[in-house]
């Protein structure tokens, strides 16, 4: 068991013994602020007091009494308002190495409450090139989906793709007149993006070239077997693009049911919404209007105007009787309720769509009381260029997926062969390619998801700062140290378990480190934030570095030599199974 684990559990047993009956999830072992004070804290006694207008500190005392941690720590203090310190012994810190090196752990401990979370992400749009926007959602939906699956949750990734719509309208006019059959062969994404503009662009000059697309929606969604043909073909030819670039960045969907997929139900849900006076009619239109149970500052269908609250009804069927997106993500919820049953779904788009998640999931509520699931919005900010607006090409365009990774493994090749130029083309340009995908997925996680954050080929190719190239160095140098050993001793190269002690500050502190990982993995599942792991990778490869610096290891004496062998065994480990749960690969070598 992880030591903090286990003073969890110990702590929770004296304060059933001092408190029968006292809610015990809540008395929980966090890092301590400051390691002058400890290594571990709880500051749940506090509460607890409170709670029962107790002393704080009469209680936290009476706990210290029946707490039963020797051997673990150091003798307990309590310290300021009643919180309580832990001190970890070196004998409990080594253990825990070895019983990693052993393999018992790996520095994290899996969920005693496995949940089922579906996971919504990337959901791009059919016809359209996947473009930068997508690729935040999709890099930090499949993170979260790693690290929820990691823990022991039961995850459900569904890529809920945009294939229907009114575009289909434009597209299928522009279709059966305007198709240039070569540049379909050729590109079909780009001839379909060609043959939407125009045909946009000649409805806005010519309104009986509306009037046609409105009819060939219309046919298509009343079954007309030939639209129907032509809008399968262009899900099919989209889908080729999609996958190509899901391969590339290595991240897979359990499903990929997409908006159509629920066209049969809305119906019903406009009818239901209208039946229960969630929807009224508004100018021949479904809406749905506040119901007054929040106060209007968290009131998703009340907006300010002049300084008054004005209703901000949420659309749940336009007037010409379509259906539109909220009313298949109500649909779509229905289903996914009845399917798995999540206790969590989370969405992971760009923060304009806020709004349209706020109404959604209130709607839900009041529509499906009965479905207790937690509905989160798991929102990010844009990526911008230099001028701080959101990145374009030189010739302003959207930047286009494919591209963008192109360009990535060729910045990184060139990055790669400048370090390193015996080494062969071909192996630059396989480790290019992994660094450069690296750097784009790390690049993307490493800012706070809300925050908006500058693309820049610069620093994200740097070695130096908290960077892909830097992390994968510092686990390819670990892997370094093993070849050098193996080469050196054969036999003696094998990280030895039972030789493992932390002595030197700097192995002590690197120790320490590593046992933080659960903490920060339990954070980035609590807030959806990757960003934390990132954090504390780039401190694990600080705190390498100079426990590396500091403690000889090939050269030190046998003892200590099997120990630190260990030591780095372990750290590439973490770094390996961090990046792995951001989806990124390490190298053996740079
Ligand atoms: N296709 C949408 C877009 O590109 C994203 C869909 C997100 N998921 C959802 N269930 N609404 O903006």
């Amino acid at each position: 068991m992880l030591p903090h684990k286990f003073i969890e559990a110990r702590l929770q047993a004296a304060v059933a013994a001092v408190l029968p009956g006292a809610n015990l999830a809540t008395v929980l072992v966090r890092p301590c602020p400051d390691a002058q004070f400890g290594d571990y804290q709880a500051n749940a006694l506090m509460a607890l007091a409170k709670e029962r207008k107790l002393n704080p500190r009469q209680l936290a005392t009476e706990v210290l009494a029946r707490l039963d941690v020797a051997g673990v720590c150091a003798p307990v203090t309590v310290a300021g308002a009643g919180f309580l310190n832990f001190r970890l012994l070196p004998e409990a810190l080594n253990a825990a190495l070895r019983a990693a090196a052993r393999g018992e752990h790996h520095f994290f401990q899996p969920t005693a409450q496995p949940r089922t979370y579906v996971v919504d992400f990337s959901s791009p749009n059919v016809a359209k090139p996947m473009h930068i926007g997508h690729i935040r959602s999709t890099i930090l939906g499949d993170a979260l989906a790693r690290l929820l699956r990691l823990l022991g949750h039961r995850v459900v990734t569904d890529n809920h793709i945009g294939d229907w719509g009114t575009q289909f309208g434009k597209l299928l006019v522009g279709w059966k007149t305007r198709l240039d059959a070569a540049a379909l062969a050729a590109d079909p994404i780009q001839e379909m993006e060609r043959l939407y503009k125009t045909v946009h662009a000649a409805g806005e000059a010519d309104p009986a070239v509306l009037e046609q697309a409105r009819r060939e929606l219309v046919q298509l969604q009343e079954g007309d077997a030939e639209n129907l043909a032509i809008w399968r073909r262009m899900i099919e030819l989209s889908q080729v693009q999609f996958d190509d670039i899901y391969s590339r960045l290595g991240v897979t969907f359990d499903h990929t049911y997409g908006e159509s997929f629920y066209n049969s139900r809305l119906k019903s849900v406009v009818t239901e919404l209208r039946d229960r006076g969630i929807a009224v009619e508004s100018e021949g239109a479904m809406v749905v209007f506040s119901d007054g149970t929040r106060p209007p500052k968290e009131d998703p269908f009340l907006k300010q105007e002049a300084g008054e609250w004005k209703p901000n009804p949420a659309l749940v069927q336009k007037s010409d009787g379509a259906a539109n997106y909220t009313t298949t993500d109500l649909a779509t919820l229905a289903f996914r309720w009845e399917t798995w049953r999540p206790d969590v779904v989370l969405y992971v788009t760009d923060g304009r769509q806020q709004l349209h998640f706020q109404q959604l999931f209130a709607i839900h509520r009041r529509w499906r009381p009965e479905a207790a699931m937690q509905l989160e919005h798991v929102w990010f900010g844009s990526i911008l260029g230099d001028d701080g607006k959101p990145y374009k090409t030189r010739s302003g365009e959207v930047v286009r997926l494919s591209d963008l990774l192109d360009e990535a493994a060729e910045r990184a090749f060139q990055v790669v062969r400048e370090k390193n130029p015996e080494l062969p083309e071909a192996e630059c340009r396989r480790i290019g390619r992994v660094v450069g995908l690296g750097a784009v997925k790390y690049a993307d996680l490493l800012p706070n998801r809300q925050s908006d954050y500058v693309f820049s080929w610069d620093k994200m190719l740097a070695f130096n700062g908290n960077t892909i190239p830097y992390l994968l160095y510092a686990y390819a140098r670990i892997r370094s140290i093993f070849r050098k050993a193996a080469a050196e001793a054969p036999v003696a190269a094998a990280a030895e378990p039972a030789a493992v002690a932390a002595v030197t500050p700097e192995e002590v502190a690197l120790a320490k480190h590593l046992l933080r990982l659960d903490f920060v993995l339990a954070a980035v599942a609590d807030d959806y934030r990757p960003n934390f792991l990132c954090a504390y990778l780039y401190e694990l490869a600080g705190h390498f570095a100079r426990f590396f610096e500091n403690c000889p290891v090939l050269k030190a004496s046998p003892a200590e030599r099997a120990s630190r062998l260990v030591l780095c065994d372990l750290t590439a480990g973490v770094l390996k199974q961090g990046l792995e749960i951001l989806g990124i690969e390490v190298l053996e070598q740079m």
